[in-house]
């Protein structure tokens, strides 16, 4: 399973990068709002800034919802670097702009994904990725992993190669399970990838470890 991190922030990216486990960063206007970053120029610097600091799959969503604004915005944001994922909404002319995208080899990240139906079009379009927003579904007492089981079953079904990117995942058991059922990505905070790493038993074994060492050699 890919790691991406789901953040604007250059300093979780760089530190989640310096792990050596991530496979791309994702992040949406909201994200980006988080950051302060705004206005057309300084948006595209930073989508560049996050381009520089990891290897491959940086999502940059499309701000326009109408077909012609969206592959206009898509290209530009496609064009500041081969990185560059344009992330497009499930919405009618987003399902256009992604067959157009994919028509043209620029890869798309199909996003707001909260239902089978909507993957499936997404899917038949081209998109490269889905991004099924799993917590935001166990927010309004949906299951989110459920949906990641349909997909996985969906996609396997007709051998569709777009990847299924877990997203909205809130907690590290999330991402353990979107890995138990075979999610091609999961995308979430820093917090959660490195909560992977906590276990009562290590802290405790590595602070004996550490004791007996000292006892026998000072
Ligand atoms: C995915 O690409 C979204 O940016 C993200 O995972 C949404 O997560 P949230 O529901 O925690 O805002």
């Amino acid at each position: 399973m890919k790691f991406f991190i789901d953040t604007a922030n250059l300093n979780e990216i760089k530190e989640a990068y310096d792990l050596g486990v991530l496979d791309g960063v994702t992040t949406n206007p909201s994200l980006m709002a988080k950051e302060g970053i705004s206005g057309e120029e300084n948006i595209k610097n930073h989508y560049k800034a996050i381009c520089n600091i990891v290897d491959n799959n940086v999502s940059a969503e499309v701000i326009a919802t109408d077909l012609e604004g969206m592959i206009r915005e898509g290209e530009e944001l496609a064009a500041l670097d081969d990185k560059i994922v344009v992330k497009v909404p499930i919405i009618k002319d987003g399902i256009k702009a992604i067959k157009y995208f994919s028509d043209k080899g620029i890869r798309t990240n199909c996003t707001l994904i909260f239902s089978p139906g909507q993957a499936i079009l997404a899917a038949k379009a081209g998109a490269t990725y889905v991004s099924p927003f799993i917590g935001r579904l166990d927010d309004v007492s949906f299951n989110g992993l459920e949906l990641i089981e349909q997909l996985v079953l969906i996609y396997q079904n007709y051998g569709f190669d777009t990847q299924i990117l877990a997203a909205s995942v809130r907690h590290s058991m999330h991402l353990i399970q979107c890995a138990e059922i075979g999610a091609d990505v999961a995308t979430c905070p820093l917090n959660v990838i490195t909560g992977l790493l906590n276990h009562p038993l290590t802290d405790k074994g590595l602070a004996q470890f550490l004791a007996d060492h000292k006892k026998s050699n000072g």
